[in-house]
C-alpha cells in the first residue's frame, strides 16, 4: 500500500487549493493499480514557527503533521499565492517540517506540486518558491513541470468543487505520475538517490 500525504497551503473554508486537494485524494483512492492510502494533513493549528518552542519538544499538532509527511511514500502540496509566495501558514509548516536542519521530516521526501490562483498566471511564482524551499529542504520534486490551475474560480462549481474537465486532467495526471513514481521506487530503496 503506497501512502500519500496530501495539504493545501489555503485555510480558506472555500479554498480552491483545498478542492485540487480532494480533486486529487479522490484519483488516488480510485487508483486501479494499486491501494493508496491518502492522508490529508491540517496546518491551520500549528504554532508560529520558534526554535524556543522547539527546544521544549514538538508541539502535539506539529508531530502529528510530521508523522504523516514521514510515514509517507510522497507529499502532494497546493499552494495559493500571496504576494508573489507561498502563503505563511505554509511556510510555517515548511520550517516546522525542515528541523532539525539537514535531518527534517521532508529530508529525502518525495514532492508533487500544484498551485490555484483566480489570476492568469495560477500562482506559478509560489509555486516556484514552494519547490525552492522544499528542495532547500532536503526533498526531491517529482514533477519536472510546474502544475497550475489558472483562473481557477471558473473551474469550481457552486459547491467548491474542481468540476472543469481540463482541470481535472492536470490532477489526475499529476496524481498518476506521484503513484508511478512511488510504485518505481517502492521495494527498492525509498531514500532518494543524492
Ligand atoms: C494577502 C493576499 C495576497 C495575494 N496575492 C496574490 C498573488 O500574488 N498572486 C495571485 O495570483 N493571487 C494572489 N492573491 C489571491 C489569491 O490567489 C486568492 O485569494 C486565492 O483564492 C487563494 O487561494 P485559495 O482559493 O486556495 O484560498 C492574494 C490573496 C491574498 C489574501
Amino acid at each position: 500500500m503506497l501512502k500519500i500525504a496530501m495539504l493545501s497551503g489555503s485555510l480558506r473554508a472555500s479554498s480552491t487549493n483545498s478542492a485540487a486537494i480532494r480533486a486529487a485524494a479522490r484519483f488516488a483512492a480510485a487508483c486501479a493499480r494499486t491501494q493508496v492510502e491518502v492522508q490529508i494533513c491540517s496546518i491551520g493549528e500549528l504554532p508560529h514557527y520558534s526554535e524556543d518552542v522547539e527546544e521544549e519538544g514538538w508541539p502535539a499538532t506539529v508531530q502529528e503533521l510530521r508523522s504523516h509527511i514521514e510515514s509517507a511514500d510522497a507529499i502532494l502540496i497546493s499552494t495559493p499565492e500571496y504576494n508573489g509566495g507561498i502563503p505563511g501558514v505554509l511556510k510555517n509548516a515548511l520550517d516546522w517540517l525542515s528541523r532539525p536542519d539537514g535531518n527534517g521530516s521532508l529530508q529525502n521526501k518525495w514532492v508533487a506540486t500544484v498551485s490555484a490562483s483566480p489570476a492568469a498566471f495560477g500562482a506559478v511564482w509560489a509555486q516556484e518558491n514552494l519547490r525552492f524551499v522544499t528542495t532547500r529542504s532536503g526533498a526531491k520534486l517529482i514533477n519536472d513541470d510546474l502544475v497550475a490551475l489558472p483562473n481557477v474560480f471558473e473551474l469550481i462549481d457552486p459547491s467548491g468543487e474542481l468540476t472543469d474537465p481540463t482541470a481535472l486532467a492536470k490532477i489526475e495526471s499529476l496524481v498518476d505520475a506521484v503513484i508511478s513514481h512511488s510504485i518505481d521506487i517502492a521495494g527498492r530503496d525509498l531514500v532518494c538517490p543524492a
